[in-house]
């Protein structure tokens, strides 16, 4: 099948392409390297099932162009701002990379007949909901960051397109993601800063935020399991049932990088910054009763993902 992955020069969607590659598909990537980068994707330049378009996503005419010469037959779309603090002083920064580039998408999408259509989601789009389960159905979504709230739209017109256009649409509400080639993120800050500075590590917030890290190993592993849906919206929760604090991933860095008693300085409060959600849990009834479960705890992705980042 010729796919189009968007926001390809990233962490996660460079993975996905190394899957999609292995599963004999043809892959054309469109990244701008807003975040992405040149360095993801070098292992790909000389594979003949590979193609790559440096490409805003929000310019319609010149995406447009790529629907009209490529023949894709489905999209993954993995384009985002997915650094969070940036565009807490710059939301416009979520309305054009993580809502537009979604409105574009489905447009061409729309005029070329493109029916299948993968989308990353994420936790964010529920808010703060902490001491409840988080299930697909039934939770009042309010997001407390522009990045929530401009992935929460996107879902949105996602559902209006798919209606509309008879589309077979995949969306994973994905939680933190960690692994090879990661492009932001608490482990990310954390070896930047120790390699920097090993004299002592600042931590934002208190420490005890506790999410769940999902290995991208094992996202793909999902996503390359369920892109085949029926027609309509099918909608899961992927991640692991198991979390980590903030507190023992700054412990884990700090062994795998054989830093002893390195002092660690909390900023305080309850989350890292504001529109940070400090913790949250997944129900993930419905992607297990599918048939599938992440092989790696949430620990045990910290320290397989700082062992190949360090
Ligand atoms: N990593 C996580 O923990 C996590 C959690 C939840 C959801 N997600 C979502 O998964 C997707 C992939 O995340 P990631 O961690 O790989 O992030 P990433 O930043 O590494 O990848 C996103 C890619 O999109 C590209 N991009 C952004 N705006 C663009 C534009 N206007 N035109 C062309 N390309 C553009 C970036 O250059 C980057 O390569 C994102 O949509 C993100 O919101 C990630």
């Amino acid at each position: 099948m010729k796919v189009l992955v968007a926001g390809g020069a990233g962490f996660i969607g460079s993975h996905l392409i190394d899957a999609l590659l292995k599963d004999n598909n043809q892959v054309v990537c469109v990244d701008n390297f807003f975040i992405g980068t040149k360095a993801n994707i070098e292992h790909l330049k000389d594979n003949d099932n590979f193609k790559f378009y440096e490409l805003d996503l929000t310019d319609i005419e010149k995406l447009d162009e790529v629907f009209e010469k490529e023949n894709i037959e489905y999209v993954f779309h993995l384009a985002a701002n997915s650094d969070i603090q940036a565009s807490a002083n710059d939301p416009m920064i979520e309305y054009k990379n993580t809502y537009s580039t979604t409105a574009c998408i489905l447009e061409c999408m729309r005029k070329h007949n493109v029916k299948k259509l993968f989308f990353s989601s994420t936790s964010a789009v529920y808010g703060d909901k902490t001491g409840i389960k988080l299930s697909e159905e039934g939770i009042d979504l309010k997001p407390i960051s522009y990045y929530g709230a401009a992935k929460l739209g996107s879902e949105a017109i996602i559902n209006a397109y798919t209606y509309m256009n008879d589309m077979s649409t995949l969306i994973f509400r994905f939680p933190n993601v960690i692994g090879p080639r990661l492009t932001h993120g608490v482990i990310f800050d954390f070896v930047k800063r120790l390699k920097e500075d090993p004299s002592h590590l600042r931590i934002l917030g208190d420490g005890k935020q506790e999410k769940p890290y999902l290995h991208v190993y094992d996202l793909v592993d999902a996503i390359m399991k369920f892109k085949d849906v029926e027609k309509g919206v099918t909608l899961y929760n992927a991640g692991v049932d198991s979390k980590s604090t903030v507190t023992r991933i700054a412990e884990i860095v700090c062994e795998k990088m054989n830093l002893k008693d390195i002092p660690f300085e909390y900023t305080g409060g309850i989350g890292g910054w504001k529109g940070d959600v400090p913790t949250f849990e997944y129900d993930l009834s419905k992607i297990h009763n599918a048939g599938w479960h992440a092989s790696m705890s949430s620990d045990e992705a910290v320290e397989k993902t700082v062992e190949s980042v360090i």
